[in-house]
């Protein structure tokens, strides 16, 4: 839990319409909340995790291996979490960040196959005892996920990984908010933009009160 701001964050495969939900909840909470509202994302946040970002994310790079890639991830958080992310807690605003760790269960966990316990270390090393306040998972079935990112043309490091990856990745998902209710919420981003909008304040309402 955080001190006296509010942390959020929003998840799921790629192609659920992650970022536009991202945008739309940040201006409905810059209006109504009354509070400062930061949007951030995950690798990034910071100049130097928008490098590390760069890294994991090109495709022209030779292929990564996954601790190095899990260390990657955790170096641009570390850097997140101290320089960005605390200090906007800290004066008590609203912290709404575009994937967080329970990104890295899913795809280093679960997509890459590395073991959970050694992501929970580096989890507890980084971050101490915070943990976003609420997550907001988004699912879509993976075949309608997939034409969303074929349409949009230029493939990342991870867009072009196949179906069984993003299966695993969906699964872990879905099996870390089966196991953190309170915390993880799952919403259904098979609907227009503005009803899933809708389907992420009423998850939110509650924290907002
Ligand atoms: P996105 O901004 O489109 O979500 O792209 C970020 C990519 O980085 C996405 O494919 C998931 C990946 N990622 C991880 O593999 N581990 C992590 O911990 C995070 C935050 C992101």
């Amino acid at each position: 839990m955080t001190n006296s701001g509010l942390f959020i964050t929003i998840e799921g495969t790629e192609g659920v319409g992650k970022s536009t939900q991202c945008r739309m909840l940040c201006d409905a909470l810059s209006k109504d909340s009354g509070r400062t509202v930061l949007a951030t994302r995950e690798p990034g946040g910071t100049e130097l995790g928008e490098a590390i970002r760069g890294l994991l994310l090109d495709p022209g790079l030779p292929a990564m291996h996954g601790t190095a890639e899990l260390l990657l991830v955790f170096a641009a958080r570390a850097e997140h979490l101290e320089r960005t992310i605390k200090p906007a807690l800290a004066a008590g605003g609203i912290v709404v960040c575009d994937r967080f760790t329970d990104a890295t269960f899913a795809y280093q966990g679960g997509g890459r196959g590395l073991d959970a316990t050694l992501i929970s270390t580096l989890e507890t090393l980084v971050q101490g005892q915070l943990r976003p306040d609420l997550t907001l998972v988004l699912d879509l079935d993976l075949t309608l996920a997939a034409r969303r990112i074929h349409d949009r043309g230029d493939l990342d490091r991870f867009e072009q990984e196949r179906g069984a990856f993003f299966e695993r990745v969906r699964a872990a998902y879905l099996a870390r908010a089966a196991r953190e209710p309170e915390r993880m919420k799952l919403v259904d981003a098979n609907a227009d933009p503005e009803t899933v909008h809708r389907r992420l304040l009423d998850q939110l309402e509650p924290l907002l009160r």
